[in-house]
């Protein structure tokens, strides 16, 4: 039987992205022996001549600049260099489709006339995705095999850019053949989220309206938009973190029992919750955006001190919303979401508070304050992944206290093995053709439907936002927004 190759090229090989998550995570699972054993992976760097490295560097210096820097694994030489005498670097123009013709050379003579696997990354700016597409696509002659293209965020600003974008594409490639990369859903804890609900008898019967008061979906990152400023003040962190990330979360968490795992029925049930999602009312949105400020003698800066960022940008860096499902399960339930750079912590969490027990007979025991007895239930995604419930337990002793106690699930102590990064997961998937964890194209309508809205009367109305100092908790505003729907962040005290 004809043995397949699989090549993997990845388009803009100097990049940011290339060099933190893409190469690590092709090593990672090269060192695991995760690729396919009969498939024969080539792995194939191509970048612009403009590009941050000369363009005279050689093949080996880009290899060894790629291996020195950044993975620095213990033990791996042989494998690190078993791996590079696998990696070619092409050099050339994403539009040039005179490029694509030597590169698909290039492929052939590897492919040597076996079934030809192709992936490309397309880890370069949006607005020249659909021209590598476009030539790729052109001066690929007769691929025997699959050709497959994972694609990043940002999928246009709105509805409308985001659509043209998946039209353009489309002129050259299936849907199917469209991987479009939402790291979140390769994190270990969100893809254990079907796991914690479908597998375990105990929390599914309580995941709805009945029994949960709000959900909270908390991304915060201590860090400011260093040296992305030029990227992110065109996008923000509604379009940066919500309506990508943390509204994935949330369809995984709010989705019905899909029929099977199948790629297909989970997506379907996904794209249903997020159609049953009002838009984003400018109401039950708080925006801010962080100013310099000066700690321990240390002096951190503003968004807005950022050379690459306009002085007067209103570019919210953190954001509060209230989301509503109408549907019958999740009918009234707030689900809110609060993601934002440069405040006090890194972290990113899924909180899941329930409701008051119903003629408690040690209600009394918590005062006034009822909230402080629910239950609540905290999956943390990252840092420190885990999995604790809150629950109310007796204080040992003669008397009759209560106190609330964690059921807790530490990562770390429970598994030794580490946990692959995201990228990881979604390389070998899209070598595998499991689209489960990738975006499909209604998915993504339903996203943008459900922000562009607000996003355009953010930006027509140039709303200001709150201002917050960096290392700071955020503006003040999400804890009205909150209060609005008796909520209190989970996160905070
Ligand atoms: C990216 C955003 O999608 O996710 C970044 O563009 C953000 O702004 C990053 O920093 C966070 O990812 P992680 O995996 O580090 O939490």
């Amino acid at each position: 039987a004809g043995k397949s190759t699989v090549s993997i090229t990845v388009v803009g090989a100097s990049g940011d992205l290339a060099k933190k998550k893409i190469f690590p995570a092709l090593f990672a699972l090269y060192y695991e022996d995760c690729l396919p054993e009969d498939l024969d992976v080539k792995f194939f760097l191509s970048k612009t001549y403009n590009d941050l490295l000369p363009s005279k560097w050689s093949d080996n210096l880009l290899l060894l600049l790629v291996s020195a820097l950044y993975y620095l694994w213990e033990n791996c030489s042989e494998k690190m260099e078993q791996f590079l005498n696998r990696c070619f670097y092409h050099s050339g123009q994403y539009d040039s489709q005179q490029n694509f013709v030597e590169l698909d050379k290039k492929l052939k003579e590897h492919e040597a006339g076996r079934v030809a696997n192709r992936l490309f990354y397309l880890s370069i700016p949006p607005n020249i995705f659909v021209d590598a597409v476009k030539c790729a696509s052109l001066s690929a002659s007769a691929a025997n095999g699959w050709t497959r293209v994972i694609v990043e965020k940002p999928f246009g600003r709105d509805s409308e850019s985001s659509a043209a974008l998946t039209r353009a594409l489309k002129q050259y490639l299936a849907e199917d053949q469209i991987f479009r990369i939402d790291h979140y859903l390769g994190k270990e804890l969100v893809e254990n989220l079907s796991v914690l609900r479908f597998s375990n008898l105990i929390f599914e019967p309580l995941w709805s309206r009945q029994y949960i008061r709000n959900v909270q979906l908390i991304f915060s990152e201590d860090f400011g938009t260093e040296g992305r400023g030029g990227y992110f003040d065109h996008y923000g962190i509604i379009r940066d973190i919500m309506q990508n990330h943390l509204l994935q979360i949330l369809a995984l968490f709010a989705m019905e029992t899909p029929v099977s795992l199948d790629a297909e029925d989970i997506r379907n049930e996904k794209v249903k919750v997020l159609r049953s999602m009002k838009p984003l009312r400018i109401d039950d949105v708080v925006i801010g955006q962080y100013k310099s400020h000066t700690k321990g003698g240390v002096s951190y800066p503003g968004y807005t001190d950022d050379k690459t960022v306009p002085k007067d940008s209103l570019t919210p860096t953190f954001a509060a919303a209230a989301l509503f499902i109408d549907n019958a399960r999740w009918d009234g339930v707030p689900f809110l979401m609060k993601a934002g750079k440069a405040l006090h912590n890194r972290r990113a969490e899924i909180r899941v508070q329930f409701r008051h027990v119903p003629g408690n007979l040690y209600n009394r025991n918590f005062g006034t304050d009822l909230d402080r007895a629910t239950n609540e239930l905290v999956i943390r995604v990252q840092p420190d992944e885990a999995i604790y419930l809150k629950i109310n337990n007796k204080v040992p002793g003669l008397g009759m206290r209560l106190d609330r106690s964690n059921l807790n699930l530490l990562y770390k102590a429970r598994y030794s093995k580490e946990i692959p990064d995201a990228y990881e997961r979604l390389l070998l998937d899209a070598v595998e053709g499991e689209r489960r964890l990738f975006i499909r194209s209604d998915e993504l309508d339903a996203a943008w439907s459900l922000f562009t809205p607000v996003l355009k009367e953010l930006e027509e109305k140039k709303i200001i936002p709150e201002y917050y100092p960096y290392g700071s908790r955020g503006p003040v505003g999400a804890h009205y927004l909150a209060a609005r729907y008796n909520v209190k962040w989970g996160d905070i005290g």
